[in-house]
């Protein structure tokens, strides 16, 4: 058999337990006492059950007592038991990405749980640009997390965020993201992991600090671990590392190689990752299938002992499901599977998700390939992450949610955060004339057309068993008892147009007409990225494995609809990825355009809420919404940085000038606001940060006409940071929220530097016809550099431009 059937087999197999896991796995008992190893009374005298003993001691201590067979055993997310020193069954694999979710065997929901809160998926919770938000969501998906395992339908340890950079539109998985902005991914992760890992908010404790006028070095370098040690649950920074690409022609996420320079690696595919690291402090680490720069994630030496010795990474690194075999069945960067588990475990993969370790371990020690000591050191950081989980001793930061259980999942508390989560994500797009928001007292008929208008499944992917959701169709018949309703198509694939007649003549008898298109999973998810960013209705050859557009019924069954309605049509989108409406954004027929991601179970409630002006939006794109045009660039050009003499556009706003249909950061609100720039220094001199003339003349020395510092060169870079304050008047008669961007940019051009890049957000509420301010803390160092052709960043002298809707305000740094 060659190796790609079999592994063919593996991965169907592996599917299907997937799948099924819900039928194999029964109800595990509620937590007991003889769960924990060191409260039965035979084993409390093991040293590993001595609370005095570091737990590195005791982590090597209980490593000294095990057989290699059993060590073996522990290389799997699927942990057996060792009987005779008490200790249980354990699986890793639990997910949690927006709400508990059944993609993992870790999780079941056969018991006394049978359902979750599901929260918007993250790139519309992103779109709130809202850090409390993000935090408040994470904590609750923690309380539900631990609810679950208290009656033994979860695990301790959650594979989640997902915080690679989104990259390319077409990305099936873009939608589990936090959008294409290093800056904002970064936030996002930080606060998820604080709040999932500790209960913590970590944005009111930074203040909180500066508040009292704690100096650091920078943001988050904070080395004392004490209260870190114990954890309340595990997260997981996820997919270590260049991972963006399900599938796209004969490239798969199994064999594509990312090839990335130092520069994009160290300005966008890192700085997520470091934050997780350094500031959220995140107990795993997942590396991805891919290779990086010709080598399998998973096997990258470089890259994983980076993360322990750079940024002080404490936790333990799982390969991505399977990914380990990927490096011999794929990827062929080994001649034997026994290589590939040895490659993996010599570079820092502690753990393998799957089961290729265990099968091929035995034998790489037999053939001399791996040392027994290697597998300990693996093992040293397996046991500490569940020591400080408190799973050999029931002492854990988790001790005071011991009684949660049933009653704290779909809580009425939960389900108005995910509510209030979707209120803040959704974006409005266009508003013409201000046909929105409705008024429900002067509305005498509404059609609501299209293939998802009914739909219940506004999750994405990573989404387990809601609570009770509802559909955008059953929440509008809430505000207007007059309603007409055709699905157009079948389906989101809309790949006929029988159904259209149907929907033209509901759309002829109503007054206002809402049309909810866009995308579902059969469009985009793991496994399926997309080929066209324009609404469904095109088809991929199976022979050729290319796109062949036909005809976009989804875009007839739109257009045709606009055409017969009385008035301007609302069209709400669905969907993870920018969907190219161009057809729609410059056409009068369209009244409006709301984008709503995947608003989870909550969700129809929210865009009901918008359209009838109970809610005003606020939320804004977390990414560039490219043409169509762009799916000429390949999907697998890793660049980040345009090159006109290939005509290679760019990605994102940080690097793109092409086309866009709308740009990262846009939305809308019902009211207008104004903005002032209330201070902001005129000059900055890091003369008092680089004392020592040492420093001064190799800094005069640089440069071809252009000065810039490394940043790694300015000592005292924290004590250079600056306020700007913006002021922000709501100039309407209705209240809202207004997202506050703050870019910047150095005025002179200088090879790979971005155009503008995000270094500050702040959502502020703001009453009609009254002023909120807002202030950033800007670091010089942190958020005014990029980094050079060899991945060092640098920070440029002379002007920088700092922008914010219509404020630009010049400033410049001298040495
Ligand atoms: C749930 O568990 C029970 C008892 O273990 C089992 O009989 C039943 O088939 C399971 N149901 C599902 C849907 O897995
Ligand atoms: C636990 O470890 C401490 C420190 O080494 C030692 O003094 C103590 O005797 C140990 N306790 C038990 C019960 O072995
Ligand atoms: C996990 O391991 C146990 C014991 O080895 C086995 O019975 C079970 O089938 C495994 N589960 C999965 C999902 O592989
Ligand atoms: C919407 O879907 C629900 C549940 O599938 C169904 O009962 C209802 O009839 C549908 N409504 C319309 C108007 O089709
Ligand atoms: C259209 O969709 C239906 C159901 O989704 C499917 O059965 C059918 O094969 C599709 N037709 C084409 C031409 O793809
Ligand atoms: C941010 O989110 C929190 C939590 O939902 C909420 O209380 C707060 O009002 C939001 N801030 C703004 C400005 O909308």
């Amino acid at each position: 058999m060659s190796s790609q059937p079999r592994f063919l087999f593996f991965f169907i197999l592996h599917f299907f337990l997937l799948i099924t896991c819900i039928h194999c796995y029964t109800i595990k008992k509620p937590n007991s006492q003889l769960q924990y190893p060191c409260l039965h009374p035979r084993h409390r005298s093991y040293p590993f059950c001595n609370t005095s003993l570091s737990l590195k001691t005791r982590a090597q201590s209980l490593i000294s007592l095990l057989t290699l067979d059993e060590k073996i055993q522990q290389l799997s997310d699927n942990v057996s038991a060792i009987p005779r020193l008490g200790i249980p069954p354990y699986e890793w694999w639990s997910e949690s990405l927006h709400g508990i979710a059944t993609d993992g065997p870790g999780i079941s929901f056969n018991g006394t749980i049978k359902s979750a809160t599901i929260f918007p998926q993250v790139i519309l919770t992103t779109a709130a640009f809202n850090r409390s938000l993000w935090a408040a969501v994470a904590s609750a998906i923690a309380v539900e997390a631990m609810a679950m395992q208290n009656v033994g339908q979860a695990g301790l340890t959650f594979f989640a965020p997902n915080i690679n950079i989104f990259r390319d539109p077409r990305w099936g998985r873009g939608q589990e993201t936090p959008g294409e902005d290093p800056m904002v991914v970064s936030a996002y992760a930080v606060e998820y992991v604080r709040a999932f890992q500790w209960n913590y908010d970590w944005e009111a404790a930074k203040k909180d600090k500066y508040k009292f006028g704690l100096q650091r070095r920078a943001l988050g370098d904070d080395n004392d671990d004490g209260d870190e040690d114990r954890l309340m649950l595990s997260a997981c920074c996820k997919h270590f590392t260049a991972y963006d690409l399900e599938k796209w022609g004969q490239f798969t996420r199994y064999n594509f190689n990312a090839v990335v320079t130092d520069q994009d690696m160290e300005d966008t595919y890192q700085a997520p990752f470091r934050s997780c690291i350094q500031k959220g402090k995140a107990s795993c680490l997942m590396c991805s299938y891919n290779s990086v720069n010709g080598i399998p994630a998973c096997a990258n030496r470089d890259l994983l002992q980076k993360a322990r010795s750079e940024w002080n990474f404490r936790g333990y690194i799982t390969s991505d499901c399977d990914a380990v075999a990927t490096i011999y069945e794929n990827h062929k960067y080994t001649k034997t599977p026994e290589d590939a588990v040895a490659a993996a475990l010599k570079a820092g993969t502690d753990i393998n998700c799957g089961t290729y370790m265990l099968r091929h371990m035995k034998s790489a020690i037999e053939q001399g390939k791996v040392l027994e000591e290697e597998i300990d050191r693996a093992l040293l950081y397996l046991f500490s992450v569940q020591f400080r989980l408190g799973l050999f001793d029931g002492e854990s930061s988790r001790n005071q949610f011991r009684q949660l259980g049933p009653h704290d999942v779909c809580t009425s508390e939960h389900r108005k955060l995910a509510l209030e989560a979707a209120r803040q994500g959704i974006v409005l797009l266009k508003n013409e004339q201000k046909v929105l928001p409705l008024d429900k007292h002067g509305i005498l008929s509404l059609a609501v057309i299209g293939p998802l208008a009914n739909s219940t499944k506004l999750g994405g992917d990573y989404t387990g068993f809601p609570c009770n959701p509802r559909s955008i169709l059953e929440e509008l018949q809430e505000y207007v008892n007059n309603i007409y309703h055709a699905t157009g198509c079948q389906d989101a694939p809309c790949n006929s147009s029988t159904h259209f007649s149907e929907a033209l003549s509901v759309a002829k008898q109503a007054e206002y007409v809402i049309v909810v298109a866009g995308l579902d999973l059969s469009q985009e998810t793991e496994e399926t990225d997309r080929y066209s960013l324009l609404l469904p209705g095109y088809q991929t050859s199976l022979v050729t494995s290319v796109s062949l557009l036909l005809p976009g019924y989804q875009t007839a069954l739109v257009t045709s609809v606009a055409a017969v309605s009385r008035r301007p049509l609302i069209l709400v989108l669905i969907g993870g990825g920018p969907i190219d409406v161009s057809f729609a954004a410059g056409d009068p027929h369209f009244g409006s355009i709301i984008w709503i991601g995947y608003p989870g179970e909550t969700g129809a409630k929210a865009i009901s809420e918008i359209i009838f002006g109970h809610y005003n939006p606020g939320g804004r794109l977390p990414m560039t919404w490219y043409p169509e045009s762009f799916t000429n660039v390949p999907m697998t050009d890793m660049n980040m940085r345009a090159d006109p003499s290939r005509n290679y556009p760019g990605r994102t706003y940080r690097f793109y000038t092409g086309d866009r249909i709308y740009g990262f950061g846009h939305g809308l609100s019902y009211t207008s606001f104004i903005y002032k720039l209330v201070s902001a220094p005129r000059k900055l001199s890091l003369q008092e940060s680089i004392k020592a003339r040492r420093w001064r003349n190799m800094l005069y020395q640089r440069g071809n006409g252009f000065n810039y510092v490394y940043v790694d060169e300015v000592p005292y870079c924290s004590s250079l940071r600056f306020q700007v304050q913006i002021s922000v008047t709501n100039n309407g008669d209705m209240d809202g929220s207004e997202v506050v961007l703050l870019f910047s940019k150095a005025s002179k051009k200088f090879k790979g530097s971005p155009e503008r890049q995000l270094i500050g957000f702040e959502r502020v509420h703001v009453l009609s016809y009254e002023t909120a301010e807002t202030s950033f803390l800007v670091d010089p160092c942190e958020h005014l550099s990029f980094a050079d052709e060899h991945g060092k960043r640098i920070l440029p002298m002379g002007d920088h431009i700092l922008i914010s809707e219509n404020i630009e305000h010049i400033f410049s740094i001298e040495i």
